[in-house]
Order: structure tokens, then C-alpha cells, then sequence
């Protein structure tokens, strides 16, 4: 029994320590990305990633087992795959990410149809088939001639360091790659790295028989999906941009006029800090406790009374190496809502995470929601109400005399006092009869 118990103690340790970071699936085209990209994927499996490799055109590829996922992150490093094999679609990875799923994808200017699909599943739109993103003016020494190898300024990457790290001192990034459009009109979705404005999306070497799909600072290069369950999707134009040749190559943009060789792109460092936002060890945010009451008390009350003084108060944790941590900001607000928002502050923040709000509650009794609505580029979206009823006076609360009143005392009593004199007169006053008329 105590060998029994003892290996099952093990046995859940180790099954811990392995999957620090998550199971995740890598698809490929062929075993050999493997290596071309052994950076990349040597830094998830430091961070405690347990990856599966598989070709993505495998027969026994499945997402899900007796209705339980197998993985919660899926990597999808296979540009021209037409049809994923065993139980994998277009569906299975929509469902995927539905659930909760983070997708990581990396296509390039071949990408098949069901990356397409996918992309447009999540908002995006791959550039028609054969088109680079072209720039001739900011291309790397080493290409040839078709410009096609992109020298990306750090300038253009979202400002959101939770997403993309510190773009402070970061040398210029390489890409080659095919050009992604997002629709604008889609706030859930996030252009992570756009070309530089003097750059277009066209097949190279064909004369220009239509306006390019796009141009300029529209040509998304890297584009996110943060979706409404804060599930996390990455698409990237150029599975080059991940490769071990990329990360570790010397960058020079020929039209630079300084001439300036950077010695190491910054390929390594925006792709790690991407790879640790869509697998979410970045920018996760969670609410887990909230409390009120009144003002000199600890506990809820049944009902709040209009007018009273009350104290609200969320602890709110940030995802740090696996551990939560308290979160530290000063721009989360509170709403006080009965359909609409009543009372709107700003939470100051106590210490260890805890943020308060102290304020009166309005003079209009009704169901209300202690409302906090916390949603900021690159975290997972703060939702979190509460419901409370707020009555109105019991009418043994109203005070008994109301200085307000007092003129209507007054006049009653003066009514009173009135009536009583001209009483007091009509009865007692003898008209004077004039003499003579009398008898
Ligand atoms: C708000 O947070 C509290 C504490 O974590 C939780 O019990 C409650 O279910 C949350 N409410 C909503 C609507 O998420």
C-alpha cells in the first residue's frame, strides 16, 4: 500500500514538472523544420513546453481524446499543407480555439487553402498566392533582387510590450513572407508587425495589372487574434521570420545611410516574446476574490438602502512564471449600473493586488451591478459583476419633522389660531343698533 502511494506521489510530481508550460502540438510540413527552426522550439521546451511533432499530414492526428483535449497549444509550421491528416479541419481547430485553444501558425507566400481558411476564420486574409510583401527601400544586403527579404523597423510593432517585448534597443527584424490584411473594423484583431510605408504585397516580376491588395503600413506582416473566451491566435506571413537562420543573421537595410550591420536581427526576441503571449504565460489576468459592504461593516448586506456609504474591493492577479501575482495598475475603473452606469471611479490601488472604491450609493433605489469591465491591449479581458438590490427607505427610516415642513406647521397653526380670533370676535361683537330705529 505505501509502495502503491509513494509511486502514485511520483508519479503526479513528475507528470508536474513536465508540463510546466502545456502539451502542444507542432505540425510541419516535413521533420525537417525541426532543425531549421531548433531555436524556436528549443526556447518553448526550456520555458517547460512539452511539444509533439508530428507531419501535418499524418493519419493519426487528433486534438481530442474521450472528449478531453490532448493540447492547449497548437503550432502550425506547415506553409503548404493542403489537407491536414486523421481527425484535423478547419472545424477541429475552430472548435479548438472555441474552447479555450491558442494557435500559433506560420504560412508563407505557398500557404494552401486550409491556412487561408483558417486565417479567415480569425479575421485575417492572406495575400493571393505567390505574393510577397516587396519594399525597395528597406531590404536586407542579402537579397538578390527581388526585395522580397524585408528589413522591418521595431517602430513598426504594436505598441503593446505584454505582446512583443520591449522594442527599446531592438535591432531591425528580417522577413519574407507573404502579406496578411486584417480588417480594421475587427477589435479583437491586433496587426503585431506592419511593413514599413514605402512597401506592397505583389507577386515579383509580374508587371502591375491591378492596384496591389495592399500597400504601406496596411500590409500586416504579423497579425493577433485575441478572441471574446481569450483564446489567443498568432498568424505570421513568413515561417521564416521564426527560423534559426533569421534569429541568428547579421542585418543590414542597403538604403540605410548609415550603412549600420546590425551583428543579430531581432527576430529571437519579438518571436519569444510572441510565443510567450499566444501561450498565454503573458498578459493573463484573472479577478480572484471580490467583496463589499457597507461603509464600518464587513459582511454584504441583504439590501442596500439608497444613500448609504459603501466600500467595494476586487483582488486582481497577473499570471507571473506560472504563479499569480498581484497586478499592478492605476487605470481600472468600477461602474455602478442600473441599465446604465450610475457611478463610474477609478479603483485606487491598497497594496497586494487589492483595489477599492468608496463612494455613495445614488438616491434611486433598483437592481444595480457593481460592474468591472478591465480590457487592455495584450491582456486577457477582466469581466466580473456583481448584483446587488438597492431599497428605499422603510418608512420608520424618514426622519419625524422636516424642517422643510415647518412653514406648514405654521400655517396650520396660524389657520388655527385665525379662526379661533375671528370665532371669538363674531360671537362676542354687539353691532351698535342706531337709536330711533329700534322697537
Ligand atoms: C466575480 O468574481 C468572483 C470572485 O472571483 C466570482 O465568485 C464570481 O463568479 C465572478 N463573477 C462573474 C460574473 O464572473
Amino acid at each position: 500500500m505505501l509502495k502503491f502511494m509513494l509511486s502514485l506521489i511520483f508519479l503526479s510530481c513528475f507528470a508536474f514538472s513536465v508540463n510546466a508550460g502545456g502539451n502542444t502540438l507542432v505540425l510541419l510540413d516535413n521533420l525537417v523544420i525541426r532543425e531549421t527552426h531548433s531555436i524556436f522550439f528549443k526556447s518553448l521546451q526550456d520555458r517547460g513546453f512539452t511539444l509533439t511533432f508530428k507531419s501535418a499530414d499524418d493519419q493519426s492526428l487528433v486534438l481530442t481524446k474521450y472528449g478531453e483535449y490532448l493540447y492547449d497549444n497548437l503550432i502550425i509550421f506547415a506553409p503548404s499543407v493542403e489537407e491536414f491528416g486523421g481527425a484535423l479541419s478547419v472545424e477541429t481547430i475552430t472548435e479548438f480555439i472555441d474552447e479555450g485553444g491558442n494557435l500559433l501558425v506560420a504560412a508563407n507566400v505557398n500557404a494552401g487553402d486550409v491556412l487561408r481558411e483558417i486565417a479567415s476564420e480569425c479575421g485575417f486574409e492572406l495575400d493571393e498566392e505567390g505574393a510577397y510583401v516587396i519594399d525597395h527601400h528597406h531590404f536586407d544586403v542579402s537579397d538578390e533582387g527581388l526585395h522580397t527579404t524585408i528589413v522591418a523597423s521595431p517602430e513598426n510593432l504594436i505598441n503593446a510590450p505584454v505582446i512583443v517585448g520591449s522594442k527599446k534597443n531592438l535591432p531591425p527584424l528580417l522577413y519574407q513572407g507573404t502579406g496578411i490584411l486584417a480588417d480594421p473594423e475587427n477589435p479583437l484583431v491586433l496587426p503585431l508587425l506592419t511593413a514599413d510605408s514605402t512597401a506592397y504585397s505583389y507577386i515579383p516580376n509580374v508587371p502591375l495589372k491591378e492596384y496591389p491588395h495592399a500597400v504601406g503600413k496596411n500590409v500586416v506582416l504579423i497579425a493577433a487574434l485575441q478572441a471574446r473566451n481569450n483564446a489567443r491566435v498568432v498568424f505570421s506571413g513568413s515561417l521564416d521570420f521564426f527560423s534559426d537562420e533569421y534569429f541568428t543573421s547579421s542585418v543590414q537595410n542597403v538604403q540605410d545611410p548609415a550603412k549600420t550591420v546590425y551583428p543579430k536581427s531581432g527576430n529571437e526576441e519579438v518571436a519569444v516574446a510572441i510565443s510567450q503571449w499566444v501561450f498565454k504565460e503573458h498578459g493573463v489576468l484573472r479577478v480572484s476574490s471580490v467583496k463589499h459592504h457597507k461603509v464600518g461593516e464587513t459582511t454584504p448586506p441583504n439590501a442596500y438602502t439608497i444613500t448609504e456609504d459603501v466600500i467595494y474591493q476586487i483582488k486582481v492577479d497577473k499570471l507571473i512564471d506560472g504563479v499569480w501575482k498581484p497586478y499592478d495598475a492605476n487605470d481600472i475603473q468600477l461602474e455602478f449600473v442600473r441599465i446604465d452606469p450610475f457611478v463610474r471611479t477609478t479603483l485606487k490601488h491598497l497594496s497586494g493586488g487589492i483595489y477599492e472604491a468608496r463612494f455613495k450609493i445614488p438616491d434611486v433605489y433598483g437592481v444595480y451591478q457593481f460592474k468591472v469591465d478591465y480590457d487592455r491591449i495584450g491582456y486577457t479581458h477582466l469581466y466580473n459583476t456583481t448584483q446587488v438590490s438597492v431599497r428605499p427607505l422603510e418608512h420608520t427610516q424618514y426622519e419625524r419633522f422636516i424642517p422643510s415642513a415647518y412653514p406648514y406647521y405654521v400655517s396650520s397653526f396660524s389657520m388655527m389660531f385665525g379662526m379661533f380670533v375671528f370665532s371669538f370676535v363674531f360671537l362676542n361683537y354687539k353691532e351698535d343698533v342706531p337709536k330711533g330705529k329700534s322697537d
